[in-house]
Parts: C-alpha cells; sequence; structure tokens
C-alpha cells in the first residue's frame, strides 16, 4: 500500500479496529479486550496483536481480514501485519462478565422485565402447514431490514430451520456462553447443530423443557430486536415451557385455508388463553396457487385463516389479526430446500411478496408493555 505522507498514530488505529465488530459476538473487539498490542513502526508499517477468546476459533480469518481491512484504511498506514494470541482463562471471564454481567447463573435475559427484545412464537396445531418457512423468511426479511433478529429451532424433534437459512454450521463456545452461528444476518440455535447427522433425539418434557432453558439462557443472543421461535406441532410442553421461561412471548398462529387445519390451529392459539400470553395474529399460508392463466386454484379451500382470527378474536376478547395470506409457490419450497428463503432470493414473487408484508407489519410494531422505555436507544447496537 502507499503510504501518503501522513503520519499513522496508535490512537488513529484503535479508533479504526473499535469499528471492528467480533463475527460471533456482534460487538466492537476494542470493547471485548481483544486488542492486545498497536504499534506503528518508522516505515510506517503497523503491527497489531490480537486475542481469540478460543484457540480453535473458526471465525480467526474473518477477524485477521477484518482487522487489516480497518487498519490499512488509517491514512498513511503501509504493510499491517496481524499476530494472534489466545485469551487466558481471566481474560475469558473477564469477557463473560462484560457480556452477561456479574450474574452467577445464567438467565433468559428475555424473560428480564426491561428486555427490549419482542419474542414471536410460532405455533400451529397441524404439522407440515408451514411454521418453519414461515419463520425463516419472516426472520429474513426482519434482518434484511436492518433488524437484530434471532431464530431458536424450538421444534427439538422436527428441527428443519439449519437446513431452511442454508447453514450447518456448528455453534462455537467462550467459557459458558454459546455463540449461535449466524446465516443471513440471522442468529440461530438448533438441535440439529448438536447432534450428529439426523439422528433423532427422544427426550421427555423435563429435559425439552432443560434443553430450551440452555438454548435461551446459555446462547449469547446479544442485543436481538425480535426472536423467533419455530414450535413443533400441536399445543405440547414445548408451548407450555415457553410459555413459564418467556411469559412475555407472543404466539403467531399458523394455519392452511383448510377448516379441519384451522380447527387444530385454534386449539393451538386457544393455548395462550391458559398460559395468558398474547397472540401475534395469524398467517394464512397455502392459501391459493396461480395457475399459468392468472387463475387462482385453491387446492386446500378457503377461509381457514379468517376462521381462526375470527374465533381467536372472541375467545381472547381482543384483535387478532389475520396478518396475511401466503400462496403455495414452487419458488418458497425451493428457498426452504437451498437454504435461501424465498424473501431474499425472489422477493417479487406472490410468496416472497406476502411474507414480506408481514414481516412489515412485525418491524413496526413495538412491544406492548406499558411503562417500558421504548424507542430511540442509540447504545444497544453500539
Ligand atoms: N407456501 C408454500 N408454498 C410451497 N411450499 C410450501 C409452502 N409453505 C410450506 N411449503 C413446503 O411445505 C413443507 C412443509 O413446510 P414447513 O416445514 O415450513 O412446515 P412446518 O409446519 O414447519 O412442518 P412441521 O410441522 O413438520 O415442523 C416444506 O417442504 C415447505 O418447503
Ligand atoms: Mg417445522
Amino acid at each position: 500500500m502507499m503510504t501518503t505522507g501522513v503520519v499513522p498514530t496508535e490512537s488513529a488505529i484503535r479508533a479504526a479496529l473499535s469499528k471492528v465488530n467480533d463475527p460471533e459476538i456482534g460487538k466492537p473487539i476494542t470493547d471485548l479486550g481483544m486488542v492486545k498490542s498497536i504499534a506503528v513502526n518508522d516505515d510506517a508499517s503497523a503491527d497489531i496483536g490480537v486475542y481469540l477468546t478460543t484457540s480453535g476459533c473458526p471465525m480467526r480469518t474473518q477477524i485477521v481480514d477484518r482487522v487489516e481491512q480497518a487498519a490499512a484504511d488509517v491514512p498513511g498506514v503501509g504493510t499491517v501485519r496481524v499476530e494472534l494470541d489466545v485469551m487466558t482463562d481471566e481474560q475469558r471471564t473477564e469477557l463473560r462478565k462484560k457480556l452477561r454481567g456479574d450474574r452467577a447463573e445464567p438467565t433468559i435475559p428475555f424473560a428480564q422485565p426491561g428486555s427490549l427484545t419482542r419474542v414471536y412464537a410460532v405455533a400451529s396445531g397441524k404439522g407440515g402447514v408451514g411454521k418453519s418457512s414461515v419463520t425463516v423468511n419472516l426472520a429474513a426479511a426482519l434482518a434484511a431490514r436492518g433488524l437484530s433478529v434471532g431464530v431458536l429451532d424450538a421444534d427439538i424433534y422436527g428441527h428443519s430451520v439449519p437446513r431452511m437459512l442454508g447453514s450447518d454450521a456448528k455453534p462455537t463456545q467462550v467459557e459458558k456462553m454459546i455463540m449461535p452461528p449466524i446465516s443471513h444476518d440471522i442468529r440461530f440455535i438448533s438441535i440439529g447443530q448438536f447432534t450428529d447427522g439426523n439422528t433423532p433425539v427422544t427426550w421427555r418434557g423435563p429435559m425439552l423443557h432443560r434443553a430450551l432453558q440452555q438454548f435461551l439462557a446459555d446462547v449469547y443472543w446479544g442485543d436481538l430486536d425480535i426472536l423467533l421461535l419455530d414450535l413443533p406441532p400441536g399445543t405440547g410442553d414445548v408451548a407450555i415451557s415457553i410459555a413459564q421461561l418467556i411469559p412475555g412471548a407472543e404466539i403467531l398462529v399458523v394455519t392452511t385455508p383448510q377448516q379441519a387445519a384451522a380447527e387444530v390451529a385454534e386449539r393451538a392459539g386457544a393455548i395462550a388463553l391458559q398460559t395468558r400470553q398474547k397472540i401475534l395474529g395469524v398467517v394464512e399460508n397455502m392459501s391459493w396457487m396461480e395457475l399459468p392463466d392468472g387463475t387462482r386454484m385453491e387446492p386446500f379451500g378457503s377461509g381457514g385463516g379468517e376462521m381462526v382470527a375470527e374465533r381467536l378474536t372472541r375467545a381472547v376478547g381482543s384483535n387478532v389479526e389475520l396478518l396475511g395470506q401466503v400462496p403455495l409457490e414452487t419458488t418458497l419450497r425451493e428457498g426452504g430446500d437451498s437454504g435461501v428463503p424465498v424473501v431474499l432470493s425472489d422477493p417479487e414473487s406472490a410468496s416472497g411478496s406476502a411474507l414480506r408484508a408481514i414481516a412489515e407489519k412485525l418491524a413496526v410494531r413495538r412491544r406492548g408493555l406499558a411503562g417500558m422505555s421504548l424507542g430511540l436507544d442509540t447504545t444497544r447496537h453500539g
């Protein structure tokens, strides 16, 4: 690189490094104690020492690239050399305290009174109605709008989120925190990341509860705007666990237009009455198929979404909205199979547009907790 005659200073480089986020933690490496040393030499080259959290850090190349790039962009800086070191146990403990405070026991951040994260649990009565597809597409659309989004695949038995997000990356561990992989700007955790291949998991209620608790408390989610939970079908243990672990979670009911599916979906929604959770709304999926001549075919009939919304409105005594109808489309299924959600791979398609419109409704929504400090907190994503 050419030098410009400006003498680079160490503090200019430090300032540049303060804009480098650790790829897993999502916070500046300067704040995380990862910058070990900065030295500017007479020939304007710079030597930068960087601490990795663990020696096997899978992100090391990314971190080195980002540091090199940021330092090289400082006017006057010539060659940049990055030397890696690994944090000591004390440094790691320090880091964990910084990220999680001094609490000995991990707590669920989303269950804390001041939490600004909106938690939406995607539920259905019947299986196969498109919960996971809706979850990953809403997540991708919300992330594309600049929100900080996480997905927890709470379908311990039928986990499908990693495939739909196109990533088989495994979480890494820093101290006792689990760092979720990131795909399409979505942080996500699934039991599928902890099992070998397609090994089925057979857990009973208490173990499920414990696993969910761990996923919520031990995973470092960072400051999320929205956490989406992909629930297994039905009204089972997981829904009740979620209600206990995150009482503020709201339920998003997915149904097909079919009457029989809608009746079961209504039951899944009605569980919110018992658990005193709010119902966010209803999404009708597989609503129709557009034929080449532009006409619509309705393989699953019609009216299911409307019916569930109406009945739940009556049951809970406040308006439950039908948030949108998503048509049956090959491109959506292909997006799921290829790991690029349709809202990204084919955003203008009928299903992509429908899902983006639903995401838009969720994006502008605020958590409905009276007295909470909402709005412009500029420190959150620092
Ligand atoms: N609107 C749609 N158009 C085309 N294919 C769809 C649509 N919605 C879902 N699918 C496909 O239907 C199948 C089931 O969808 P998905 O896995 O999202 O449902 P689910 O409710 O999460 O199922 P499970 O109950 O097994 O968890 C998937 O193969 C998915 O790609
Ligand atoms: Mg699913």
